[in-house]
């Protein structure tokens, strides 16, 4: 199983964005990871359309869009054309989920389903096998630098047999919110590859440094 660093840039200084993905990308991450918040479903406002069209300009790996967002669907067209690589979208915003999977897939993009930590895995049930992606949510979304919850290692588990049991198993779980050198590999134990990190990347001293370590932390304990 491949593993994935994503850099959320939400940690990272906006003055010199150039600089931080460039320092990212020299550091060997693998995805950037944007976090678009709407001050509605979550209690924060950060950045859309524009961003992701600076990030596409900036660097050529993928752009994974995790929108933190009602109505997700009212930006999936321009979200494509500005760049996004994969869209991840909540279930708790999404009632008509299903349509939404495949009209992102429609457009190009591969989508990603997300829940809060306190929305049971079992709701992605009947969307597991058209899947793309599923990401855990390890925080309540809304902001950076919060404490990784436990349980998630449990949830991370359930969605892993979930993909199997659909025929979906080898797409990734991404995990999102206080990942860092003491959790990410109880994440990648539990059937996690993929892995989200703003304060732990960008607050390093040596950000591409802790890039490696963090990727080390799970190949070693396979
Ligand atoms: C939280 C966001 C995360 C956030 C993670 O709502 O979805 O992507 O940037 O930040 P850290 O790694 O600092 O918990
Ligand atoms: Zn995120």
């Amino acid at each position: 199983m491949s593993i994935r660093i994503a850099p959320s840039i939400l940690s990272a200084d906006f003055a010199r964005l150039g600089d931080e993905i460039a320092m990212c990308v020299e550091g060997g991450a693998d995805w950037i990871h944007i976090d678009v918040m709407d001050g509605c479903f979550v209690p924060n406002l950060t950045y859309g359309a524009k961003i992701i069209e600076t990030c596409r300009r900036l660097t050529t790996l993928p752009l994974d869009v995790h929108l933190m967002v009602v109505a997700p669907e009212k930006y999936f067209d321009s979200f494509v054309q500005a760049g996004a690589n994969v869209i991840t979208i909540h279930q708790e915003t999404a009632p008509h989920l299903h349509r939404q999977v495949a009209r992102i897939k429609e457009l190009g993009c591969a989508a990603g389903v997300t829940i809060n930590p306190s929305t049971p895995v079992a709701m992605l049930e009947d969307v597991a096998a058209d899947v793309d992606m599923i990401l855990i949510m390890s925080v309540n979304p809304g902001f950076g630098g919060q404490r990784f919850i436990p349980r998630t290692l449990d949830r991370i588990r359930q969605a892993r047999t979930m993909l199997r049991d659909a025929g979906n198993g080898a797409v990734p779980i991404e995990v999102d919110g206080g990942i860092s050198r003491d959790t990410i590999g109880s994440c990648w134990k539990a059937g996690a590859d993929t892995f989200v990190a703003g304060n732990a990347i960008f607050g390093a001293l040596d950000p591409k440094e802790e890039i490696a370590a963090l990727r080390a932390l799970c190949t070693h304990q396979v």
